[in-house]
């Protein structure tokens, strides 16, 4: 299939080709001989395919389409549901990638309350049913680049975090965007024991400068694969802003407050010399343990899974977001 998209963060169902859907007809196209000259074929088969596929989804939210347009050169390989949920990072449950699946299950989201605060005109709090009821819910496919050099593609579902902040009515002294984690060391082993937890600093604390928290790409997660989201990838809300590593995706977040100073984030207090506070991706600006030039694509593997693939500068979301840095020497402020 070509399509191409107007613009990265457009991407949705009709623009992303599921992996099982990819490899099967990639197949069935090289039993036919058509494997050279196969893109037209191609897209009339994986169109149905698609449908087909998507009608057995289930549907727990209500999924608002994104427009796109179709002639992107480019296929993305969507992350296996049951990678994304099993390869994790979230301490407070332990530094295994392993562990928050296993020990985060039991893990309570409702009742849940997030509570808007500081410099704003309206501040309010969210309880559990107002997460997934007071903004329509769109699906956006990111790409997900952690620091460890992995990456996955993600179908998310949630709301522009613009939606929330504009709710809330920043006052012209707000200038950052504080978020919180819960802090509960009763269900979360990690923030009781510093061994489990990792030696961090909880409850896990992250920022972003306002015109970041309010651009367009910049979302609240109340799911992924058209179901709400599991406690392992940080139930039941959390932040993803696709253009920076993933440790600026705060996850199970109860307090946001809009501030007149940068606040202080995690991976920052832990080591200021290896985690900045913009964390755009950038492959020129290498981690001491990881190169930040290239990075492992989580798939299934297999034939088709080219897998280390070079990284983008803004993970690919340039277009949307560079303007933003103009003024910022990236190399400093990594
Ligand atoms: N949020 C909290 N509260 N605690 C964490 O340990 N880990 C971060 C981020 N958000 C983390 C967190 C890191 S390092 C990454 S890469 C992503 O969550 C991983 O998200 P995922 O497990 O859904 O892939």
């Amino acid at each position: 299939m070509l399509i191409k998209i107007s613009k990265s963060n457009q991407l949705n169902e009709n623009s992303v080709t599921d992996e099982n859907i990819y490899h099967s007809r990639r197949k069935a196209i090289k039993q036919m001989g058509f494997m050279g000259a196969g893109a037209l074929l191609a897209s009339s088969f994986s169109n149905q395919a698609q449908a087909g596929f998507f009608d057995d989804e289930p549907e727990t939210f209500k999924t608002t389409k994104l427009n796109f347009t179709s002639d992107n050169n480019k296929e993305l390989i969507k992350t296996p549901e049951k990678k994304i949920i099993s390869h994790n990072n979230f301490y407070e449950f332990g530094t295994n990638k392993t562990d928050p699946q296993e020990k985060a299950q039991q893990f309570n989201t409702n009742p849940w309350q997030l509570t808007l605060s500081g410099e704003c005109d309206n501040p309010h709090t969210l309880d559990y049913d107002d997460l997934t009821k007071a903004f329509p819910l769109e699906e956006r496919i990111y790409r997900m680049r952690c620091v460890e050099a992995w990456s996955m593609v993600i179908p998310w579902i949630g709301f522009p975090l613009a939606s929330l902040i504009k709710k809330a009515a920043p006052n012209s002294k707000a200038k950052y965007v504080a978020f919180e984690t819960l802090y509960d060391p009763k269900q979360m082993p990690g923030q009781a024991s510093r061994r489990v937890g990792g030696g961090v600093k909880y409850p896990y604390v992250e920022g972003l400068r306002i015109d970041e928290a309010m651009n367009p790409l910049t979302l609240m997660s109340v799911g992924l694969y058209g179901k709400t989201l599991p406690p392992q990838n940080g139930a039941p809300i959390r932040l993803v802003v696709p253009w920076k590593y993933g440790f600026k995706s705060i996850k199970s977040i109860v307090g946001i407050k809009f501030l007149t100073h940068q606040p202080p984030t995690t991976w920052n207090i832990l080591a200021p010399k290896e985690y900045g506070f913009y964390a755009n991706v950038n492959p020129e600006v290498s981690h001491p343990r990881w190169s930040q030039a290239s990075e492992r694509r989580i798939t299934t593997g297999g034939l088709f899974a080219r897998n280390r693939i070079a990284t983008l500068p803004f993970n690919g979301y340039g277009e949307e977001v560079a303007s933003l840095y103009k003024n910022l020497n990236l190399k400093n402020h990594f």
